[in-house]
């Protein structure tokens, strides 16, 4: 991986004609409303400016661009569903989009290793239909299942709303195929179950958002489809409430998900279309899928519902009947982000064990309540991973650069309170460009020096989605 010298300057025009000649096969988008398009995540806070944007067709046109972009210090944003929420996949500053979108194929199924090679422009929801047709599951799972790519899950190393009983990304990724910054292609994991042989170099390019390689395989481990589940959605009075509530229930069932939203998110979503699931309002809701088939299971379950409610914690409360009634429910949780997608929320990420919940929680509110008494802040998230997702609304009539600099202020602060608690400041969203300056209150500085030494074996011209994760 050696560095070559700096090519000379040359406009965005000749760079093209460059590529042009060196990728002939390249399929290559230049048109304004293309460069708009592909230049932005779901952040949206990024004016997209990129060169253009590459649509390689297999990796052999991958490697080719990687090759010409690392001669020419060319700067490359790879490019998934882009439904991120840190900026990760922004090309806002003359940089080549490389789309992995038309590379989108399952390549094959081992039913003996139980492993699913895809291409990783396949959308999330394409993988759990392909894993179906083998009679199998894929189970990590989230809303934007319809859209985003599973490169860009592995680049993100993606939760959702099943970590609780199947883990991260990381869990289900056998191997990798992964092109460098110098357009070298490596072939990690190689669905090997066991091998001590030195780093595992998959497991840096997982999370890693790009500024690794280009991830342009993947095989993904599969397993015994879940169980037949069912739904409960509970009215809670507080957040002590709601986490006696995960206790006992994390006990007493084969918990599949344990969700929460407060009553804030809920307006929104009923807002946007959703049926209200009771008459009045309370502070917090939870959503719980467990396994349900047998008679033992919904004796198991009635009783934990009734213990629940004889303890005083539950204000109202509903178990599905029926996979309709499940998926509505479901819509109460999956719906919030689409519902107050349109007041530009401010989305902070983060995560401390679920011991140190409480506390931090507690904390936060606090903190919260004092520094954003003008803001609508609407909290939810995967309780049962010590997840909180909490999105501050953009008053209508506010400066977006205003609203971000004072939420990033109230940032800075949030921050110094998870570094307390040992938390994360990205529990899955990723770091990209929007939490980039609070990584260090997540990783130490020889953390960080270690991740800048190791993005320069594998980027040494420093070309791989720049500026995202840290500055060089
Ligand atoms: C979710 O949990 O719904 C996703 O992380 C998306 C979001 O936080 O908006
Ligand atoms: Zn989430």
């Amino acid at each position: 991986m050696s560095d070559p010298s700096p090519s000379d300057p040359s406009t965005p025009a000749q760079r093209l004609a460059q590529l042009r000649a060196a990728v002939p096969t390249l399929q290559l988008r230049t048109d304004a409303e293309d460069l708009a398009w592909y230049g932005v995540d779901w952040t949206r806070r990024w004016t997209p400016a990129p060169l253009a944007v590459a649509l390689p067709g297999d990796v052999d046109e991958v490697q080719a661009v990687m090759r010409w972009a690392h001669a020419n210090r060319v700067a490359v944003v790879p490019s998934g569903g882009r439904t991120g929420l840190s900026g990760g996949a922004v090309a806002a500053n003359g940089e080549l989009v490389l789309s992995l979108q038309r590379m989108n194929k399952v390549l094959a199924f081992d039913p003996v290793d139980r492993l699913l090679t895809v291409q990783p422009g396949i959308v999330l929801e394409a993988v759990h239909a392909a894993a179906r047709e083998h009679g199998l599951a894929y189970p990590v799972d989230f809303a934007a299942r319809g859209s985003c790519s599973i490169g860009g899950n592995i680049a993100t190393n993606a939760g959702g709303i099943r970590v609780l009983r199947y883990g991260n990304t990381r869990e289900w990724i056998a191997g990798l195929k992964l092109v460098t910054g110098t357009g070298e292609l490596l072939d990690l994991g190689r669905g090997l179950v066991k091998n001590s042989s030195g780093y595992d170099l998959r497991h840096l390019a997982i999370a890693s958002e790009g500024t690794l390689g280009v991830i342009v395989e993947a095989t993904l481990k599969l397993t015994d489809p879940p169980p037949d589940t069912q739904v409960m959605l509970l009215a809670l009075p507080s957040f002590e409430v709601l986490m006696q509530v995960f206790t006992t229930l994390r006990e007493r069932l084969q918990l599949e998900a344990f969700e929460f939203f407060t009553d804030r998110a809920l307006h929104h979503v009923v807002a946007h279309g959703a049926q209200p699931p009771f008459d009045a309002v309370h502070p917090y809701y939870v959503i719980a899928e467990f396994a349900s088939g047998s008679e033992a299971q919904e004796v198991q379950v009635l009783s934990a519902f009734e213990y629940c409610t004889e303890q005083g914690w539950v204000e109202d409360g509903v178990i599905s009947q029926g996979g309709a009634q499940a998926a509505q429910l479901w819509r109460l949780r999956e719906g919030i982000t689409e519902s107050i997608a349109a007041c530009v929320p401010y989305k902070n990420d983060v995560s401390v064990r679920i011991s140190a919940m409480p506390a931090f929680l507690a904390e936060t509110q606090a903190l919260l309540a004092r520094e954003y008494p003008h803001f609508e802040v609407v909290w939810f998230g995967h309780i049962g991973d010590g997840n909180l997702h909490i999105n501050v609304l953009k008053p209508a009539d506010m400066d977006n650069a205003a609203f971000v600099a004072d939420c990033e202020r109230v940032t800075t602060l949030l921050a110094s309170t998870l570094q307390t608690h040992g938390g994360s400041i990205s529990a899955e969203h990723g770091i990209g460009l929007v939490k980039k300056k609070y990584l260090a209150s997540t990783r130490s500085p020889a953390e960080i020096a270690a991740m800048r030494g190791i993005k320069t074996v594998f980027d040494p011209a420093g070309i791989l989605n720049p500026g995202k994760l840290f500055d060089a």
